[in-house]
């Protein structure tokens, strides 16, 4: 049995929602991602929050997604979007609970191969290959300073990387 909740965190594209969904499966827990959560309280898109109302309103949203989750301490899988971790109060919220960060570390080049463009990833839309870079710079840092564990996912398939962290959380007595 899971007895503290997983925080999975890395750039768009690393894997997040789809790892997480399998984890939380195999684990026999719920998966919880941010983003989802403020479609939910808002009724709109992240893209619509975006063009609507603008990016820092769609973070304000984001942490209080967050912070909402990480309130009910039920152990399960949590997706914290890719900039998430932007706000100092973010970061504060995550490493205050008594979660388990995993950081899925992706490449860019990578990244751009397996992201998807849609509705929830406005931010891509011009130059998705200078954005995604400039993300990493500014954010590889935070990542690594909240993670419990680093995966790196370059050469790793989904069912690869799952299985990394399910044996992480064994090791480590969390499951
Ligand atoms: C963002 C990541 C997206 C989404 C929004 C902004 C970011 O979530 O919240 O487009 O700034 O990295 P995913 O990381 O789930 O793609």
């Amino acid at each position: 049995m899971l007895t503290r909740s997983i925080v999975l965190i890395g750039l768009m594209g690393s894997g997040k929602t789809t790892v997480g969904k399998r984890l939380a499966k195999q684990l026999g827990c719920t998966f919880v991602d941010t983003d989802d959560v403020v479609l939910k309280a808002t009724g709109l898109s992240v893209r619509d929050i975006f063009e609507r109302f603008g990016e820092t309103v769609f973070r304000d949203h984001e942490t209080r997604a967050l912070q909402s989750i990480l309130l009910d301490d039920t152990p399960k899988v949590i997706a914290a979007a890719g900039g998430a971790v932007l706000a100092e109060n973010n970061r504060r919220a995550i490493s205050d609970s008594s979660s388990y960060v995993v950081w899925l570390d992706t490449e860019p080049s990578n990244l751009l191969k397996r992201v998807s463009f849609g509705p929830h990833r406005p931010l891509l839309d011009d130059d998705a290959p200078t954005t995604l870079e400039a993300m990493s710079t500014v954010r590889k840092g935070l990542y690594s300073e909240l993670a419990d564990t680093r995966v790196d996912t370059n050469s790793l398939n989904v069912h690869e990387v799952v299985n990394v962290i399910l044996k992480n959380l064994e090791f480590e007595g969390i499951s």
